[in-house]
């Protein structure tokens, strides 16, 4: 299979093609993958549903386009390279023959476990090897995994289990994070007390922690596959089964659960891989993503594993035991590749130069960076004395939606610009429009991010929810894909992602709504209202700040703080909890009622010289007072 494009004229011929022909372009395509019957249709797509279908009626395996495919000619070659989070535990290196019998021997105890073709399975598992054998297993029996990231609260896991209906939970006992350990299966216990879907669990040892095993549902990873074959013969797939839900944050209400389908997802995200990042067998790669997110499930398992590469994944944080950490692991199995997210870079950078010092990093051929814009003191640091000047450098722009990389340098290829995501990859048709939806051409143009065509790893749907999927993504500009981001087409014609232009926020590269934060924050019992706002944040990008009315009920207002912003680690999960609370007496409305957050966003980023027109406010007065009491 060689679907990798070589120059820049290349890049240009292949973007015309899929866009002049995209059915035969991406035809050609997944003809290279093994399919167990062809499809009748490349594409069916209808924008008022919206329906969207990818190699309609196309059967498959998904796993067998990494396993079966390769295990002939590289059967011995290294899979997963694991990094534990403890430098002085040994790490571990697995095989494509062994990750196949792992997943297979897993797949086996799974379908002994009771678990069937379509039921959802949640992992709620710690960067694990045995985290990608859950994917990977599920993937091959066809069940739908929902990987929810493990720093999540047990609030919060408990929402998307009983959204997803999921039957099974895959876990661990605890999970080794920095200097802390994480007592996983106890969080796993409270989330099942507000469940009544889930009828088994399965608890993969990791930290030896003590936890309490129900009898009849818990059951130990290890005892499970004891007695299962190490071969399992793949689940024959329909093209459009669903593959995964991945939870994500919107505008408005509580996370949706984000449709991935197999086919699509699966030639999309080898693509990509393979041509963003100039991918060469015998590579090392690295994304240092959590798999709780897209992009640990599209570059650190199912890309790479289905480009044959060998990828490394690691347990722990960017920090320990000491801020040297990353560059240890990128000289240890000689990276590559490496993949990561500003808020990470911005972090280290603070540590300054002293930390690199004991590293080479000569074994680096390409740096890149996901999940936030990339300011460009972030990436010229990065490009300089990571990437030693010499690596390119590809700012990918995408979504949990989009399933894989949509605007991005191709490495090598793509004339480096910083801080610019800079061009679409092929089949990806990007536009610019006006509030009204009117088409933006030609450069130097600003306006919102749509993408007017389909491509074969987007979003099929919201779980549960197909008018929820409707009105996020295809009604404010009918027919066309909305991202919700802002950018700027500049003079080159290369493209640059300005941020979010609704309710959500981007916090260290993680997304939260605002209406999430703020829900979290009025479960407090003396919270009468509030209202959220991002802020911009020298190392997280954006900061979280609350502007809270409260009843003190003879509390201080420091105690006050400190349990609104515990309440909303407990609800959601510490990358949740607001930087600054403040306290106000009233919030900024119109005479409607209506929050004017603007002038919220304008004091918590301390713009305040100009603030607008507040006379047709409803309590003009509010605005002195918020001013006079901001903490920033
Ligand atoms: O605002 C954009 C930002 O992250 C959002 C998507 O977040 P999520 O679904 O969690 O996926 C993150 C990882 C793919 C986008 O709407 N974003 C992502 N990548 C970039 C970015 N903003 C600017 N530049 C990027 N490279």
């Amino acid at each position: 299979m060689n679907h990798k494009i070589q120059s820049l004229s290349g890049y240009i011929n292949e973007y015309q093609e899929s866009v002049d022909q995209p059915e035969k372009f991406w035809n050609g395509i997944a003809e290279s993958f093994h399919w167990q019957k062809p499809w009748d249709n490349v594409l069916s797509w209808e924008s008022e549903g919206p329906n969207v279908k990818w190699f309609e009626n196309g059967k498959l395996n998904l796993t067998e386009n990494i396993f079966e495919r390769y295990l002939f000619t590289h059967a011995n070659k290294t899979a997963i390279l694991w990094e534990p989070n403890d430098p002085n535990e040994e790490g571990r290196k697995i095989s494509y023959l062994e990750l196949y019998e792992m997943t297979c021997q897993f797949s086996n105890a799974m379908t002994s476990q009771g678990v069937m073709k379509g039921d959802r399975v949640v992992i709620y598992m710690p960067m694990i090897p045995e985290a990608a054998v859950a994917m990977l297993a599920c993937a091959r029996i066809g069940a739908v995994h929902s990987v929810v990231f493990a720093g999540f609260s047990s609030s919060a896991l408990a929402d998307r289990i009983n959204d997803c209906e999921a039957k099974m939970v895959l876990t661990s006992d605890g999970n080794f994070r920095g200097s802390k350990n994480i007592p996983v299966k106890a969080l796993v216990d409270e989330a099942l007390e507000k469940t009544t879907c889930v009828e088994k669990v399965i608890v993969c040892k990791r930290t030896k922690i003590k936890v309490t095993m129900v009898e009849g549902r818990d059951v130990w990873w290890h005892d499970v596959i004891k007695n299962e074959a190490i071969e399992h013969k793949a689940t024959v797939l329909d093209s459009e089964d669903l593959l995964f839900i991945l939870y994500t944050s919107g505008s408005t209400g509580k996370p949706k659960g984000v449709v991935h389908s197999t086919g699509g997802y699966m030639v999309y995200t080898y693509y990509s891989f393979l041509n963003v990042f100039q991918y060469k067998q015998n590579d090392v790669f690295w994304c240092t993503a959590d798999i709780g997110w897209i992009t640990g499930h599209s570059y650190i398992i199912y890309g790479p594993l289905l480009a044959g590469g060998t990828t490394v994944m690691f347990e722990g944080i960017p920090t320990f035991p000491h801020p040297g950490r990353f560059w240890e692991i990128i000289d240890k199995y000689k990276v590559n590749q490496f993949y990561t997210a500003p808020t990470a870079i911005r972090a280290l950078q603070a540590k300054g130069l002293e930390p690199l010092e004991p590293y080479k990093l000569d074994s680096l051929k390409v740096i890149g960076s996901v999940g936030e814009p990339i300011n460009e003191e972030a990436w010229h640091w990065y490009h300089d004395n990571i990437g030693k000047g010499n690596c390119p450098l590809v700012d990918t722009w995408w979504q949990t939606e989009t399933g894989g990389i949509m605007i991005s340098p191709l490495a090598g290829i793509t004339p480096n610009k910083p801080a610019h995501a800079s061009l679409p990859l092929p089949g990806i048709q990007p536009i610019i429009v006006d509030a009204e939806g009117n088409e933006l051409k030609g450069n130097n143009v600003e306006g919102n991010l749509c993408i007017k065509f389909p491509w074969p790893s987007m979003i099929r749907t919201t779980y549960g929810d197909h008018k929820r999927f409707k009105e996020t993504y295809f009604t404010t500009y009918p027919g066309m894909y909305f991202t919700g981001d802002g950018v700027k087409r500049d003079h080159d014609g290369y493209l640059r992602i300005l941020g979010r232009v609704d309710d959500v926020m981007n916090v260290s590269g993680h997304r939260m709504g605002t209406a999430e934060v703020e829900n979290a924050i009025n479960e407090h019992p003396n919270v009468i209202e509030s209202a959220v706002v991002g802020f911009p944040h020298e190392i997280k990008g954006q900061g979280i700040y609350a502007y809270v009315i409260c009843d003190l009920k003879g509390l201080s207002g420091e105690a006050l703080i400190d349990e609104i912003k515990n309440t909303v680690r407990k609800i959601i999960g510490p990358i949740a909890k607001p930087d600054v609370v403040q306290i106000v007496s009233g919030l900024p409305k119109t005479r409607s009622g209506k929050i004017m957050r603007r002038i919220l966003r304008k004091v918590a980023s301390k713009d305040i010289s100009n603030l607008g027109d507040t006379s047709t406010l409803l309590n003009p007065e509010v605005v002195d007072q918020i001013i006079k009491g901001a903490k920033n």
